[in-house]
């Protein structure tokens, strides 16, 4: 392709609302760029609206255009839907770009595709890159956390353009490079893990104030702003506190009383819980927050069941539970679930051989993404001090975990004996219960495998393996 005319330092395909608010964000950070759309008319529209970033902007009509305009070694950003439409772009580009130059695939991908996409192309070129990019349309506009993953000359090429539009930390970068291939987008897809986590959470402790306390949803926006001032201070907190605070303009009733109860999901969370599975790592606070969306969406059943079984027996007032005794469960909870979700970056580096500095990931979290909290940048301590120990056990988180276990439990305890469900922070007091015992039950599992189909236990009295009960000789 020629390079005459080349003018932009980078281009970007997929005029969506994300697509389109990065590309301003790039443009607003200096760098001129090259944007196309699969519909022209979307591209027009989005130049009438850039205003003065439009000078910085460099739309073409046809991707052969779009190619034209960049400087190689060209570097072309892909926002288009996640799965086949990114194979299907890359295809398309394929016959256009040259051997070095990079496509960068910027959507919430699924990290085996980008592991197989940077394999192909190694092969045969263009060189692939995947970047998790979170913080919604805001963030891409205004500055998102960037997880990024590939090779090393990748990040070389493009990594000044993506930490300049990142979110900043008290001026550090919230973008890094984390690792090979599929790196970002696993850690993309761990932050939404415990993203759906976190709001599952949320959503109980606002559980046990709607229909244990009968709190009104105004009054329980009031305590989640208190919260965001504390040790909880987050974005979560903070969207559900205004959510909560908001009154529907048609009714005047509070929005919360009028949405359905029916939570969506793009699979990004699935994915976490998935992984974690199939890399034998513990994530039960993730499994149990995407378990309840899934249970959400079955409206009707749950109908039925009320129909069937009655209302939860729910009489729980504040002098059962105190509304300081949630702010510190939720606390626990929140360390327990990025234990889990660590752990889990941690094994995947493990397995496939991946840089992945966690306390580098905690503090591109700090700023720009969904997850972002004050509680991140104690992490990040933490995990500089050991990042292969349980964040549990770092002094600062275990000392928390000490104040706030008693709380947690009572919360668990409760809102058990209400019927009030509160899957996650039950996941992760049984996590932590498990984690803090020594001598577990499994000796039981071993016994029974072993009863069964003769496979095999370690004794607590004598060296290695393959040791049968009994039950076997006979
Ligand atoms: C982010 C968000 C973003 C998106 C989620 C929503 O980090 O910016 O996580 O990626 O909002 O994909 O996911 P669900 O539709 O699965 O809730």
């Amino acid at each position: 392709m020629s390079s005459n005319g080349a003018v932009a330092e980078i281009g970007l395909i997929g005029l969506g609302t994300m697509g389109g608010n990065l590309a301003l964000n790039i443009a607003e950070n200096g760098f001129q760029i090259a944007v196309y759309n699969r519909t022209t008319e979307k591209t027009d529209q989005f130049i009438a609206k850039a205003g003065d970033l439009a000078g910085k902007l460099v739309p073409s009509k046809t991707l052969e255009e779009f190619v034209a305009s960049i400087k190689p070694p060209r570097a072309v950003i892909l926002m288009v839907p996640a799965g086949d439409a990114v194979d299907a772009q890359i295809e398309a580009l394929r016959p256009l770009l040259d051997a070095q130059d990079l496509i960068i695939d910027a959507g919430n991908a699924n990290y085996h595709d980008t592991n197989r996409r940077a394999a192909a192309s190694s092969e045969r070129g263009p060189r692939f890159m995947g970047i998790g990019v979170s913080g919604g349309e805001e963030g891409a506009r205004f500055g998102p956390s960037i997880m990024g993953g590939g090779a090393n000359d990748a990040w070389d090429q493009v990594g000044h353009i993506l930490e300049a539009i990142s979110a900043k930390h008290e001026g550090e970068p919230c973008a890094a490079h984390l690792g090979e291939a599929g790196a970002g987008h696993l850690v993309k897809t761990v932050h939404n893990g415990i993203e759906y986590a976190d709001m599952q959470m949320i959503a109980e402790v606002y559980g046990v104030m709607r229909d244990g306390f009968g709190m009104p949803a105004g009054e329980i926006g009031a305590v989640f702003e208190k919260w965001n001032q504390g040790v909880l201070q987050s974005y979560l907190i903070e969207i559900s506190g205004k959510v909560a605070a908001t009154s529907d303009p048609d009714t005047g009733r509070p929005m919360l009383d009028i949405i359905l109860d029916r939570a969506g999901q793009k699979g990004t969370g699935r994915w976490t819980a998935i992984e974690a599975l199939m890399l034998g790592t513990p994530a039960s606070t993730i499994e149990a927050a995407v378990a309840v969306r899934n249970m959400s969406s079955r409206l009707e059943e749950r109908k039925a069941g009320e129909a069937e079984f009655g209302a939860a027996p729910v009489s729980l007032g504040q002098d059962l539970i105190a509304i300081d005794a949630l702010e510190a469960a939720l606390v626990a909870g929140k360390i327990v679930c990025y234990a889990q979700g660590f752990g889990l970056i941690l094994e995947a580096a493990r397995q496939y051989g991946w840089a992945m500095p966690l306390p580098k990931i905690a503090k591109i979290w700090r700023n720009g993404c969904i997850i972002r909290s004050a509680m991140l940048n104690d992490m990040s301590a933490a995990l500089a001090e050991d990042a292969e120990r349980n964040l549990m056990l770092a002094p600062f988180f275990s000392a928390k975990l000490k104040e706030t276990e008693a709380q947690l439990r009572q919360v668990v305890a409760q809102a058990a004996l209400h019927g009030l469900p509160v899957p996650a922070l039950s996941a992760a007091l049984s996590y932590f219960d498990i984690m803090r015992t020594a001598r577990s039950t499994a000796n039981m599992l071993q016994g029974q495998r072993d009863f069964f189909g003769a496979h095999g236990f370690e004794r607590t009295d004598k060296d290695g393996s393959g040791y049968h009960g009994p039950w076997a000789m006979g």
